[in-house]
């Protein structure tokens, strides 16, 4: 095993998750509790984070003393380089000290010297592209430590002390930007450290179950399941470990997508035999969303009225002491930050966010250190159908949000129908996994048509399709325009209400994913 000591970088997981590509398991630590850590789990090696903080700044965080003197190898990246080089006797320097700016972004590295990093990868006088985004900098190395690297704007963009296995980037090899540095960070944990590399999405499931059944003990846990991939998972994962002290409550607010109310039941208590509470609550939300156009006054009442009837229902069952959600890494703003400071409210996402604290609950949250792609690997290491687990993301205030303007069951029932059939033919035509997410939008505009020798006047229905790898930025998916005809054809001849249907052409950013 790795551990990874955390001091605050956005990105810190994707440490871990490099990591556990090279097939070696690891784990997060805050540097508050690494020695703790350490003594635990005596780790092969340790990687040290970045962070947003300044190593010359006093109450920066420092590494625990004991981890250099622990006799195993250390990466330390960025901050953890400079860090790792001011307790061992060596130098940092805020970057306007030094009179040159800091690098941030795209720099070029040339290798000068043989390192364990860059065994069957780099070689001597080869530059390579990596990521930099620091201010400080390293001016003078800790005794024992060389240069083996250099760029432009950081002389000490690797060092290494070969006799006594440390290592320090000034770049960030987690990161995509830095082409090769996967393999820099395998390089490490496997041939630096020796971890064997086998270690697999199936270990992943069993460390997860025993550290379930340590968390819970014979407590009784409810999940609230959305129909969507992360909520399934985790309550497959959550079952596996505890087995009929989990409870499921499936809340179905009338704007789920076709067939999908039923998919759930039939794979919870079908296939799963999990005990499920299945409340169609469907009157009471779109009662509640009646004269409701604007989005944020929409995504409110759908949030706090799901917390009411979670909340009905887990008293039902005579509650429950803990809650369990299937939060995903990319919804953790994280463990230990320094940056502070909201930021701007785009939407409000409704999860089950507000539940935790009214209930008075703890929370179970196995998949927090998993990415979208991860957990889909885990479902399918659980035995989800792949149908279920390849399914794209559906936001929690469902159809009310791809109906901008005031939502009604007559709509709901008119947009359901038209992106099932879009959904079809995107499947028919093999493109599903291709894509991030498809949907259709009921817009709240009528238009004139001529269907058989008759006028129409109806609703006009708008597709979207993007690809994203995270859903914070997204793309349009470039369907061929005999698809689109394909699907407005079929849409206006199929659905009742719909005489004509747009394409959405725009990116995220400018716009969201969602129209609202
Ligand atoms: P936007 O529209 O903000 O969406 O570009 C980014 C991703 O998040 C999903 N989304 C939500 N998911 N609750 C959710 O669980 C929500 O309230 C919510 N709003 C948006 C959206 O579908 C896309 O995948």
């Amino acid at each position: 095993t790795i551990l990874i000591v955390d001091f605050g970088s956005q990105v810190t997981q994707l440490i871990a998750r490099r990591v556990r590509e090279a097939g070696v398991y690891s784990e997060i630590a805050p540097f508050t509790m690494a020695e703790e850590a350490f003594r635990r789990m005596k780790p092969r090696g340790v990687i040290l984070s970045g962070s947003p903080a300044s190593v010359p700044d006093e109450n920066s965080p420092r590494a625990p003393q004991m981890l250099f003197e622990a006799g195993v190898p250390i990466l330390g990246i960025c901050y953890g380089q400079q860090v790792m080089t001011h307790q061992l006797g060596g130098e940092v320097r805020p970057g306007h000290e030094t009179g040159e700016g800091g690098e941030f972004g795209r720099a070029f590295l040339t290798v000068t010297e043989k390192c364990a990093l860059f065994d069957g990868l780099w070689q001597n006088e080869e530059r390579h592209q990596v990521w930099m985004s620091h201010g400080d900098k390293v001016t003078k190395f800790a005794p024992g430590f060389e240069i083996v690297a250099t760029s432009d704007g950081a002389p000490f963009a690797v060092i290494a002390d070969e006799k006594r296995r440390f290592y320090g980037t000034q770049f960030h090899p987690e990161v995509v930007h830095t082409p090769d540095g996967g393999k820099l960070i395998a390089n490490f944990v496997r041939h630096v450290c020796g971890c064997a590399g086998d270690w697999t999405m199936a270990q992943f499931r069993d460390v997860k179950i025993a550290e379930i059944r340590e968390q819970v003990g014979d407590a009784k846990v409810i999940c609230g399941l959305s129909g969507g991939v992360d909520s399934a998972v985790a309550a497959v994962l959550i079952h596996e470990a505890i087995g009929d002290q989990l409870t499921c409550v499936f809340v179905d607010h009338g704007l789920m997508r076709m067939g999908e109310a039923e998919q759930v039941v039939g794979l919870f208590k079908g296939h799963y035999n999990i005990p499920l509470v299945h409340v169609d609550a469907s009157t009471l939300f779109l009662k509640g969303l009646e004269g409701v156009s604007d989005p944020e006054a929409k995504r409110k009442f759908i949030g706090k009225t799901f917390i009411d009837v979670f909340e009905d229902e887990a008293r039902k069952i005579g509650g429950a002491d803990f809650l369990a959600q299937g939060t995903l890494y990319p919804d953790v703003i994280e463990s230990v930050s320094f940056t502070g400071g909201p930021s701007v409210t785009i939407k409000s996402h409704h999860n089950v966010g507000g539940l935790p604290e009214r209930m008075d609950m703890d929370l179970v949250e196995p998949l927090r250190e998993l990415f979208k792609d991860e957990v889909r690997e885990l479902g399918r290491e659980l035995g989800l159908p792949d149908i279920f687990v390849g399914r794209h993301p559906f936001p929690g205030p469902g159809l009310a949000i791809r109906i901008p303007g005031e939502v009604s069951r007559e709509k709901a029932d008119i947009l359901r129908k038209a992106d099932a059939i879009y959904l079809e033919e995107i499947r028919n035509a093999g493109l599903y996994d291709a894509i991030w997410q498809a949907f259709a939008v009921l817009l709240p505009v009528k238009t004139v048509g001529v269907m058989g020798d008759g006028r129409t006047y109806d609703f006009v229905c708008a597709l979207r399709a993007v690809t994203s790898t995270d859903g914070m930025t997204a793309d349009v998916y470039p369907f061929d325009s005999h698809f689109l005809s394909q699907c407005a054809t079929r849409i206006v001849n199929e659905v009742k209400g719909i005489n004509r249907v747009v394409y959405d052409y725009t990116s995220k950013p400018p716009g969201t994913i969602e129209w609202e």
